[in-house]
């Protein structure tokens, strides 16, 4: 496997909530106009407009992804775009439609254009009932139970594959929950972990939608963005495992989470009232040995649950007041 280099990258889903920070650190780091950022349908914001080229594309339509890869000479693609679970499990066929079809347009294009990277996130959807909840191995049962997890396992395989049959260099990180203060999660099993932060801002209470004893990896949003753009930097050499990357930073109780916020906010108050989202949630680990990560690329998180809740209210309050949240 020959290194390239990254020159002209395009991000799929750039508007979602990692996508949407991803772009930006991208551009600081590899020049405003070598980042393009694709959406579907929903506007992008100022920043994200302003900053650089944005284009509007289908990745389940490969003509339109296609169109911008010529034009924007693109060689590198973080696809960012997915249904997530809770979504995922009301639309199944649009979970499958997105994350597979969608992805095997990815990696056709990046086969006949002969691209240096791609980016394939994953997720701790990808393990089950099956696998050990605590402190879940690298490579262990991958069982999972909705059609995200399904996706997410079949994305693996298929850039584990794809690096073997075709020497496309695809990459990826099972992402735990990622907390952000920026842009809303849409439609997965985590994203109590934000919506929690904006109540209690907002209305000083919040009914979380599963209950207080539920534990799940978490990680601050700097941390996914350092690995995400780590593990591209990564010397391919030394790395054993290419699509499926375990990454850990903190684990918590929708408990735990409520007494770290009313050390901010004391007259906080949390009720619970668990939906099928529990069920998604209890299918999953709590913790999670990222021990392979960091041998074999270094990673290694800086925000625990204190330090990010102290930041998350920091930054969305400071939002709140300026009238932006
Ligand atoms: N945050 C995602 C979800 O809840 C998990 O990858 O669907």
């Amino acid at each position: 496997m020959s290194h390239k280099n990254m020159k002209n990258i395009l991000v799929t889903g750039a508007v979602g909530q990692i996508g949407s920070e991803l772009t930006l650190a991208l551009r600081e780091k590899f020049g405003n106009d070598n980042v393009l950022a694709t959406g579907r349908k929903t506007k992008p914001s100022d920043v994200l407009l302003n900053s650089g080229p944005f284009e509007f594309i289908d990745i389940a339509n490969q003509d339109t992804i296609e169109k911008v890869v010529k034009e924007y000479d693109i060689d590198t693609i973080y696809n960012m775009a997915a249904i997530l679970s809770a979504v995922g499990e009301k639309n199944p066929q649009l979970c499958w439609n997105v994350n597979i079809n969608g992805l095997y347009n990815i990696f056709d294009l990046a086969i006949k254009y002969d691209m240096a990277r791609v980016f394939v996130p994953s997720s701790i959807a990808v393990f089950g009932p099956q696998t050990p909840r605590i402190n879940t191995p690298q490579d262990t049962i991958l069982k999972p139970t909705t059609m995200y997890g399904v996706s997410k396992v079949a994305g693996e395989l298929l850039g584990d594959y794809y690096f073997k049959k075709f020497d496309i260099d695809v990459r990826g990180l099972r992402y735990p929950g990622i907390i952000s203060s920026e842009t809303l999660p849409g439609g997965g099993t985590t994203d109590y972990a934000v919506e929690i932060f904006y109540e209690a801002i907002k209305n000083k209470r919040y009914t979380c939608f599963v209950n207080e004893k539920t534990i799940l990896p978490m990680m601050y949003m700097p941390d996914c963005i350092k690995a995400s753009i780590d593990i591209m930097d990564a010397d391919i050499t030394k790395l054993q495992h290419h699509s499926d990357f375990n990454i850990s930073a903190m684990s918590f109780s929708v408990g735990e989470l409520v007494k770290e916020i009313k050390k901010h906010i004391p007259e906080f108050e949390c009720k619970y009232k668990p939906d099928f989202r529990q069920d998604i949630a209890d299918s999953w680990p709590q913790s999670i040995d990222d021990s392979i990560a960091r041998n074999e690329w270094n990673w290694k998180p800086r925000y625990d649950l204190t330090e990010m809740t102290k930041d998350m209210i920091e930054k969305l309050s400071k939002r709140y007041d300026e009238g932006t949240m």
